[in-house]
């Protein structure tokens, strides 16, 4: 796509978001909106927030990670909000939470409610910040590199006509060992020329879906060579003229993380470590789920791969897990599941 083609598709979505859309009762299909269950504490946050924000609620996920106390949290394309507030809840007083959009009406609901939802919360200093920006360009949004420790974004990224850049601006922004944590819309192959330009089809996150081995590229190529699916739910396209025109072409929607840690390595191997989890994060006495095939039962020794042992060491996470071994000694490869490279069409991530 040349410049005019990319600030053309980002009108069209502004466009969308902004005029179009009133409520998520106008989407057209359950591509974005698919209801992931979300966790009590989440709930109970949502339950304390604005209806309006609710009610132009676009995503189709639950990107909140675990262990947020404190931390600065960058919400892409934060619409009216909701993420924001949620994370505002989960950060504390002390912590940070900034969203950044493009369109002005959706900006609007999300500042209207800022004095409300701060009460609300009972905090004597406000912790939201809403930047109207591209998520192309973070630098014009303010955000410093290195200043970020978790990047989430809930039905967004398909949107962007250049992913790439968006990924490039997130690895930036991330400080070393910063999480990138959100829900999107994926597809098993490329979708059709036809299909990525029909507007409605884009507009409703199935045209600009990714393709999850593009994905793997994408983050491969910023240095990234594992991340993880947390949820993954294949949906069903209600709208009978949209399915038609999507053909057989499948839609997955994904909870995917991944780490700015540069000891990654594109298969998983077996260094012999084994990580113990120690209980103490927030809400997760008894286990902690890393992705679809770890859940870390406290105290139980798990043996990891050397990317699991460097996600759980040199990370947020650090302070939660003691891990025997280091990788000066090799066993070959850690004998488990698909690694990146050999992702299969269903959207399952790296490692074993
Ligand atoms: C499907 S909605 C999701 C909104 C929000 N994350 C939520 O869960 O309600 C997509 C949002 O992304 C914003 N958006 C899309 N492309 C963008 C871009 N390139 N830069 C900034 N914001 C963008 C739109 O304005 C819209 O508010």
């Amino acid at each position: 796509m040349n410049i005019t083609q990319l600030n053309q598709k980002k009108m069209d979505v502004k466009n969308y978001y902004g005029r179009v859309l009133k409520s998520n009762e106008d989407l057209k299909t359950s591509a974005c909106c698919t209801t992931d269950r979300l966790p009590d504490e989440i709930k109970s946050i949502i339950k304390n927030i604005e209806p309006e924000i609710l009610d132009k609620f676009y995503g189709c996920g639950s990107p909140i990670p675990k262990l947020l106390k404190n931390c600065t949290v960058l919400d892409l394309g934060c619409g009216t909000g909701r993420d924001v507030y949620v994370v505002s809840k989960l950060v504390g007083e002390n912590g940070m939470s900034i969203g950044v959009d493009m369109t002005d009406e959706q900006l609007a609901v999300a500042h209207k409610y800022k004095d409300v939802q701060m009460k609300r919360f009972e905090y004597s200093k406000c912790n939201v910040d809403f930047r109207k920006g591209y998520i192309e360009d973070l630098k014009e949004a303010g955000i410093k590199d290195n200043s970020i420790d978790v990047v989430i974004s809930n039905c967004v990224i398909n949107l962007s006509p250049d992913k790439a850049q968006v990924f490039k601006e997130i690895f930036r922004v991330l400080k070393p060992g910063g999480e990138l944590y959100f829900s999107d819309i994926f597809t098993a192959s490329r979708v059709s020329k036809k299909f990525h330009d029909d507007a409605l089809a884009y507009g409703e996150c199935l045209g600009g879906a990714l393709y999850i081995e593009d994905f793997r590229r994408i983050l491969a190529g910023f240095g990234c060579l594992d991340y993880r699916v947390i949820a993954n739910k294949k949906i069903e396209i209600d709208d009978p003229a949209l399915a038609q025109k999507a053909g057989p072409m499948e839609f997955y929607s994904m909870t995917v993380r991944a780490f700015k840690l540069n000891d990654l390595e594109d298969r998983c191997e077996d260094y012999g470590q084994v990580a113990y989890y120690q209980g103490t994060i927030d809400g997760c006495p008894n286990a902690f789920i890393l992705d679809d095939h770890h859940t870390f039962v406290t105290d139980k020794p798990i043996l990891v791969c050397g990317n699991t042992a460097s996600m759980l060491m040199n990370t947020r996470y650090r302070k939660h897990f003691k891990i025997t071994g280091d990788k000066s000694r090799h066993f070959g490869l850690f004998p488990c599941g698909p690694a990146p490279s050999e992702t299969n069409s269903t959207g399952k991530g790296g490692c074993c």
